[in-house]
């Protein structure tokens, strides 16, 4: 466990989880909050650093409104039930996205968790809500821009300009899972994931268990990271 301070999930495949099962694609949702809780509690007993999990994407805004309006909801469902398990815990609630366009009631839930979460010591639970990779990049330029403009910074590296993106602070991802066998990024940390390991699962979200996260860090011991150099790192 050592090497892996990062894991970031794409947690996809709730709509055919429920459609599977003749239920409306938001019981898939609904599912898919109380495996966040179940991952989330366990990731952070196995002593993982950051967990990021991506909630909705900017592109997400494309679905049928009904269905965005149950996703905004999602935040009050989570946080009503499992803040107090998540203080328990001792876990930190951080998000990344674009906050602008989130419905301030979910916005205001999210930032009373992150405040009352903030002197946790434990694992950062990272929710990803109305993310998109290019959006961070091009938010982050903009950033820099006045920052040099302003006659704050003078210079930019790969390096210091992670302190522009939504994740500054956070560790290198180190391992991206995708469920549902969707073998994609869909606009996902695309900085962050520069070097990660990744894995693809068949299994959908709301059937993600603790033994497949097992799984997965499994196998990402077993893999052989180089950085593009010679020597080899191995993650056990
Ligand atoms: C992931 O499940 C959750 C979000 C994108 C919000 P989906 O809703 O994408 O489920 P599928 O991919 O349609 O099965
Ligand atoms: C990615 O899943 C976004 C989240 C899991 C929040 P999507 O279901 O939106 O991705 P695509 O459309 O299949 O690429
Ligand atoms: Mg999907």
């Amino acid at each position: 466990m050592n090497n892996l301070n990062h894991i970031a999930i794409i947690m996809d495949g709730n709509g055919r989880w429920a459609k599977e099962r003749n239920l409306p694609r938001t019981m898939g949702h609904k599912k898919g909050v109380e495996k966040v809780r179940e991952i989330a509690i366990y990731a952070n007993k196995l002593g993982v650093k950051c967990l990021t999990l991506y909630a909705f994407s900017t592109e997400n805004w494309k679905r049928p409104e009904t269905e965005v309006n149950y996703l905004m909801s999602l935040p009050k469902v989570f946080f009503k039930s499992y803040l107090k398990e998540i203080m328990e815990n001792n876990i930190v609630i951080r998000m990344v996205g674009d906050m602008e366009r989130i419905p301030s009631e979910a916005r205001e839930i999210f930032e009373s968790a992150i405040e009352q979460t903030k002197n946790n010591t434990g694992m950062v639970l990272n929710f990803a809500m109305n993310y998109g990779g290019q959006n961070e990049i091009v938010k982050a330029a903009l950033k820099f821009a006045n920052d040099y403009k302003e006659g704050k910074k003078d210079s930019l590296d790969e390096e210091s300009f992670k302190d522009y993106l939504y994740t500054a602070g956070l560790p290198d991802v180190d391992l991206m899972i995708r469920t549902s066998n969707e073998q994609r990024i869909s606009n996902f940390l695309l900085y962050q994931l520069a070097y990660s390991e990744f894995i693809f699962t068949d299994t959908y979200w709301p059937d993600f268990s603790c033994e497949d996260l097992d799984k997965c860090i499994e196998e990402f011991n077993h893999r052989t990271r180089r950085f593009g150099g010679l020597n080899e790192t191995k993650n056990n």
